[in-house]
């Protein structure tokens, strides 16, 4: 599946939302080592702090699929500034990504920047620091 796809799904995983609290609706895919492609949107919670980014549900639909690799993710919302991933999910990107992995953001219209994990998370702690 070509990036512009992948963003597709972001943007389509987005309009599964669910966020009454914040009305900030967020989708995110990712393509896996396999090619295959798994999404997630945001799930809040009355409890504030037990609300789920979208990224967790795309990893978690990834892991569920048997996928191990990220091997690009597009992630989806809405407004003037960039949606990209919280600091929490550039970590829980990072497990499964590489430095150059590309993190694509895209709002309703389509693809609006990307960078490498490298750039949004610069000299991370990960899965190496513990072999
Ligand atoms: N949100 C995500 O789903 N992913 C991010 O990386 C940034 C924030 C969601 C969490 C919450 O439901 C809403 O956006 C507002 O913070």
């Amino acid at each position: 599946m070509s990036d512009a796809e992948l963003v597709a799904a972001a943007i389509s995983a987005m309009s599964h939302a669910y966020a009454p609290y914040s009305s900030f609706y967020v989708g995110a895919a990712i393509r896996d080592e396999n090619g295959q492609i798994h999404s997630g949107a945001n799930v809040e919670n009355a409890a504030y702090p037990q609300g789920a980014c979208a990224e967790v549900g795309a990893i978690s639909a990834m892991i569920m699929a048997g996928g191990r690799k990220i091997d690009a993710i597009a992630v989806a919302g809405k407004g003037d500034v960039l949606c990209t991933p919280c600091g929490g999910c550039r970590q829980r990107i990072r497990e499964f990504a590489e430095a150059a992995t590309p993190i694509i953001i895209a709002d309703e219209t389509g693809e609006r920047a990307r960078f490498t994990l490298a750039e949004i998370l610069p000299h991370s702690f990960g899965p190496d620091n513990l072999r």
